[in-house]
């Protein structure tokens, strides 16, 4: 789709969904304001998946290759997936996020191996996108036979839809997934106070300093001792590093591909 088609769709939908289209625009504005700061590099404190999990715990329940086993199947199931988006346009109904807007494969496993040493009761994810991180997620709760993830995501342009937020998870995964429908602005006080404390939180929805500082402000003080806070995308903005300093905790920094960075805050 070229800029002016993309344009005209989306003033099309803004007229029909006025509040969504503000939205939309204050997120673009914001980007753009992001984009003039300067951003802290975090590449000489990044660590590997292995020395993450190391620095983390003493024990882990499962190592990384029987972790890389466990989820080869994921893998498989994305990447078939992805196989059958390969020839459809992106914006578009069938193919209304880019693919390369999901969860690297590393990211994936550390939720996963977080979660089967952990053992979280409640957990929840902003931003679900096709669902990868959902997907690795609820393996683990599966296999652990225990809780349950709650996921916040919604419709932001006209060519996203409910059925399409979650596509990848199988069926079989969805019994101990909750989707809430709205954006997390709108949805995250609400639930937080309603499950009254939370073992993970994770944001991957939408990456400006404003939206992440909001997230991680609102749910820090839900977050159980010992429990976690994550963030994809630490790089895009400051955001996570100012939250750390303004908590004053030192951040683990999983390395991700191409110069992009997965944020851990324990909260010990
Ligand atoms: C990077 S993708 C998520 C990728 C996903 N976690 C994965 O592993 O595949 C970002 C998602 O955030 C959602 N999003 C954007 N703004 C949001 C907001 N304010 N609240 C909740 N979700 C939002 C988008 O609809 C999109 O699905």
């Amino acid at each position: 789709m070229n800029k002016l088609a993309y344009l005209a769709k989306f003033l099309v939908y803004s007229m029909s969904n006025p509040k969504k289209g503000r939205e939309v625009i204050n997120s673009k504005l914001q980007n753009m304001e992001d984009s003039l700061t300067n951003l802290y590099d975090y590449g000489s404190t990044k660590s590997s998946l292995e020395d993450t999990m190391n620095k983390l715990f003493d024990t882990q329940s499962i190592s990384i290759s029987e972790a890389k086993n466990n989820t080869e199947h994921i893998r498989d199931h994305i990447s078939n997936f992805f196989d059958k988006l390969k020839h459809e346009n992106y914006p578009s109904k069938k193919k209304p996020y880019p693919t390369e807007y999901s969860l690297d494969d590393n990211s994936g496993l550390f939720l996963y191996i977080l979660c089967k040493t952990i053992k979280p009761e409640k957990i929840i994810e902003t931003g679900v996108a096709y669902g990868l991180s959902s997907m690795y997620i609820l393996q683990a709760l599966k296999e652990n036979n225990k809780g349950i993830l709650y996921s916040i995501d919604s419709i932001f342009s006209p060519w996203q839809s409910k059925e399409m937020i979650g596509r990848v998870i199988p069926d079989e995964l969805k019994i101990r997934w909750e989707f809430v429908f709205g954006s997390s602005s709108e949805k995250l006080k609400n639930i937080l106070s309603q499950l009254n404390e939370i073992d993970i939180f994770f944001h991957d929805s939408l990456h400006t300093y404003k939206n992440m500082m909001f997230e991680f402000e609102t749910a820090w003080p839900f977050i159980t001792k010992n429990g976690f806070l994550i963030s994809d995308d630490i790089r895009d903005n400051n955001a996570f590093y100012d939250f750390t300093k303004k908590i004053n905790k030192n951040p683990f920094i999983l390395a991700q591909k191409e110069n992009s960075f997965f944020g851990l805050i324990n909260k010990n």
